[in-house]
């Protein structure tokens, strides 16, 4: 059996990889409290005393507002612990599986997804530190496969449905933001695709796949669109339990946040599908899927 480490499995998407990686092999994880990925030389012990043949980062450093006022944080998390993780990693030979974001786009693209080679220009320090974490494993030379991904959300930690389905309890009115374009992926989704990357990789010949690939549900939305599709869910089930009455559509201008973010989140996933043998859902099918979970 492989050794996998499992980096951040108290995140969104490490809570489900603990679940989809264990069928692979002997799965050790980490969290905060065991090791602290702003620590660098705890980074490179972790991985020289297990000796994995693969490693799973899901660690991240995700806040995105606060990020604008704690970039070192931001950079030592997102970009320095990648780094050394894929120097570790490239010195065992071991694979790296490592997620990034939409954010590392500025979001301008006229028309149409975004693909893994359209050049980057984040407009947040989350963005950039993201992207400097994509470069800092690169520049390692490990044999790494880099997933961006976006808007994810799921049932285990907080995140904009799980917001969302509590203020539709709480309040008349919600205003949501209705000129940033995306689809939501939720965590769920990303582990088992992350499972049959793994499998892959582990089993062997798969150096021509290493990259970067885009990782997002199929179909396009924006955050109020998903909002609503969030709390007719809700309404459908528990029509007593909706209070709110209107989701207001508003742009980003009615709603400043202290970092900046792209209008087009759209992302590409043909050469994932294709290399990888997989077929991602239409956003509103993943919801589908995974809001009894939520709800629950
Ligand atoms: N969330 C999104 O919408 C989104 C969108 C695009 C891409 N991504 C990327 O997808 C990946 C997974 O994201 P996610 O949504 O699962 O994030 P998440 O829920 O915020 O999980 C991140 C994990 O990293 C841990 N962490 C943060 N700082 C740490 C530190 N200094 N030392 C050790 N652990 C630390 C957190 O620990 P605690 O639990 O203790 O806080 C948390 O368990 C990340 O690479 C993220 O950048 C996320």
């Amino acid at each position: 059996m492989a050794t996998i480490l499992l980096i951040g499995a108290n995140g969104q998407v490490g809570h489900e990889l603990a679940r989809t990686l264990q069928p692979l092999g002997e799965v050790e994880a980490t969290v905060r409290g065991s090791l602290d990925l702003g620590d660098e030389a705890a980074v490179r012990a972790w991985v020289r005393r297990v000796r994995p043949a693969l490693i799973v980062n899901a660690g991240a450093y995700t806040a995105v507002d606060k990020a604008e006022s704690e970039p070192g944080q931001a950079f030592a998390v997102n970009a320095r612990a990648p780094g050394a993780l894929a120097e570790e990693a490239a010195a065992l030979g071991a694979w790296l599986i490592h997620y990034s974001t939409d954010y590392v786009f500025a979001g301008d693209k006229p028309d149409g997804a975004y693909v893994e080679t359209d050049p980057t220009g984040p407009l947040s320090v989350y963005g950039r530190s993201k992207l400097a974490g994509e470069q800092a494993i690169a520049a390692a030379g490990a044999r790494h496969v880099i997933l961006r991904t976006s808007w994810v959300y799921g049932a285990h930690g907080a995140n904009f449905a799980k917001t969302m389905l509590r203020l539709a309890r709480e309040r008349d009115k919600l205003s949501v933001v209705a000129d940033q374009h995306g689809a939501p992926t939720s965590s769920r989704l990303i582990a088992e695709v992350t499972a049959r990357v793994a499998q892959r990789l582990l089993a062997g010949a798969a150096d021509g796949l290493a990259g970067i690939y885009h990782l997002q549900s199929a179909g396009v939305t924006t955050w109020h669109e998903f909002a609503c599709a969030v709390v007719d869910q809700l309404r459908q089930r528990d029509a007593a339990a909706v209070r709110c009455r209107e989701i207001a559509a508003i742009p980003t201008s009615a709603y400043p946040t202290p970092a900046r973010r792209p209008a087009n989140s759209r992302l590409d996933c043909a050469k994932l599908e294709r290399s990888f043998g997989v077929k991602l859902p239409h956003w509103r099918d993943d919801l589908e899927q995974r809001i009894e979970e939520i709800l629950g």
